[in-house]
């Protein structure tokens, strides 16, 4: 008789021995700290550094430098990116559609995804298309240039990186946009051509790009006028 008892309550002192083992050792396994920030913390070199930096930013025309943009610096780029969105053909909409043939498409015109009210007033209803400037201003500072936008990211403030960005997603297209026309957009970008030198990395030797990583717009320099 003695033996059954014990026999019973070795059972249960084993079980509750094992059920603790386990909930203690999942506890270490999968414990997880919640994070200090809900969503995505988007680390984004420039933005973090520059504080209220989307209020700084200087009205670069993106048009010349696409001209000599690096498709592949482009793809690194994109990384940035590739959280939220995919570029292939007939990708998913993931936080935020798929970018296939953006170039010139009706802004928030991708199927199955729900936009933002802030982006659907600025489509005006499909009227407004993602043309090379509205690319360029709205990764450049997506708050800023789309009101009320959901895309949660601070935005690349290096003119050449948002080159490149665009000449990668230009080419994620079935018949890939054409390129702006160099001479039309020297023409319409004086402030561009004089004071051009300033955002060419390879003819800027010092005071821009380097010292400050982030600082893409000088800061104390007037921003060049349009
Ligand atoms: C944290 C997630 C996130 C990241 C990172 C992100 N986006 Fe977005 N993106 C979104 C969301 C969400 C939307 C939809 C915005 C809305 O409806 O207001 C969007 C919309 C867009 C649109 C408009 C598309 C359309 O169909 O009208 C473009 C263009 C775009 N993103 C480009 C980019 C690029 C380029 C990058 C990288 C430099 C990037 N996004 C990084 C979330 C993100």
């Amino acid at each position: 008789m003695n033996s059954y008892v014990n026999m019973g309550v070795g059972a249960f002192l084993g079980t509750v021995f094992v059920l603790m083992s386990v909930s203690i050792a999942s506890e270490g396994i999968f414990h997880s700290e919640a994070p200090e920030k809900e969503g995505f913390a988007i680390i984004s070199s420039e933005g973090a550094t520059e504080a209220g930096g989307a209020e700084e930013v200087a009205e670069v025309d993106i048009k010349p430098l696409l001209l000599k943009a690096d498709v592949a610096a482009g793809e690194t780029a994109f990384k940035k990116c590739a959280s939220c969105h995919t570029v292939d053909k007939g990708g998913a909409n993931k936080v935020g559609p798929n970018l296939w043939g953006l170039v010139n498409r009706p802004i928030a015109s991708h199927e199955g995804f729900s936009y933002s009210a802030g982006m659907k007033t600025f489509a005006e209803g499909g009227k407004v298309v993602w043309d090379y400037d509205h690319l360029s201003f709205f990764i450049e500072a997506p708050k800023k240039h789309v009101p009320g936008t959901a895309m949660g990211f601070a935005g690349v403030k290096k003119p050449d990186e948002r080159a490149n960005l665009i000449a990668y997603l230009r080419e994620h297209a079935d018949a890939p946009a054409a390129l702006p026309d160099a001479a039309a957009s020297a023409e319409a970008a004086p402030a561009a051509a004089t004071e051009g030198a300033a955002e060419k990395p390879a003819e800027a030797p010092a005071a821009e790009a380097k010292p400050a990583e982030g600082h893409a717009a000088p800061e104390g320099q007037p921003a060049p006028a349009q």
